[in-house]
C-alpha cells in the first residue's frame, strides 16, 4: 500500500513538474500573441455608424420590431427599419399597446436630441414615453448617439 503511494506521488510530482516545464512556455507564448491582437483592436475603433449598427441589430434588437416580416418570419431586408405592425398583442388585457413600429430608417422624422433622450432614459424630451412592447432602454449616451448615427446613414 505504501509502495502504491509513494509511486502515485513521484507520478503526481513528476507530472506536475512537467507540467510547469511546459505551462510557462506556451503561456508566455499566449501572452505575447494577445498583446498584438489588443493593440489591433485599440487601433482601430469602431466608427459610430458601425457600433451602432451592431447594437440595432444584435442587442437591442430594434430591427425585430421595426421592420416587415415575410409569412414565414424572416425580416425583410429590402425594407429595414421602415415601421411594421405588431403581430402580437399585450398578454396583459388591459395595458396599452402599440399595434405599430414606426419608420426609424433615417431617424424616420424623429430627431437625433429626442432619439438619444429616448434610448438613454426610457421617455422623449416631453416626459412621455412609447406605449410597449418598445422597451425602455436604459442606454449610455456614447451608445445612444451610435445608434442615431447608424439610423441616420439609412
Ligand atoms: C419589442 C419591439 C420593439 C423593439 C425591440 C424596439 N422597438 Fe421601438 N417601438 C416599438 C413600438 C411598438 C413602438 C410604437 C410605440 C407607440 O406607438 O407608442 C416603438 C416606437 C419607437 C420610436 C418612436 C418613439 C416616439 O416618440 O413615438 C422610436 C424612435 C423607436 N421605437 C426606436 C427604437 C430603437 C432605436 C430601437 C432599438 C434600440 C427600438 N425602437 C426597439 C417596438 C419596438
Amino acid at each position: 500500500m505504501l509502495r502504491i503511494l509513494v509511486f502515485v506521488g513521484l507520478m503526481f510530482v513528476a507530472s506536475h513538474g512537467a507540467a510547469q516545464d511546459d505551462g510557462t512556455v506556451p503561456e508566455k507564448q499566449t501572452g505575447q500573441a494577445a498583446s498584438p491582437a489588443a493593440e489591433q483592436l485599440s487601433a482601430t475603433p469602431a466608427s459610430p455608424v458601425e457600433r451602432g449598427k451592431y447594437l440595432v441589430h444584435h442587442v437591442a434588437m430594434c430591427v425585430m420590431c421595426h421592420t416587415p416580416k415575410t409569412e414565414d418570419g424572416k425580416l425583410v431586408t429590402t425594407r429595414l427599419l421602415q415601421g411594421a405592425p405588431m403581430p402580437v398583442g399585450s398578454p396583459y388585457p388591459r395595458q396599452r399597446w402599440a399595434f405599430r413600429a414606426p419608420a426609424i430608417a433615417g431617424l424616420g422624422g424623429f430627431s437625433e436630441e429626442s432619439l438619444v433622450t429616448l434610448l438613454q432614459t426610457g421617455s422623449r424630451p416631453d416626459g412621455a414615453a412609447p406605449e410597449p412592447p418598445m422597451p425602455s432602454y436604459r442606454m449610455t449616451e456614447e451608445d445612444a448617439r451610435a445608434v442615431a448615427a447608424y439610423l441616420k446613414s439609412l
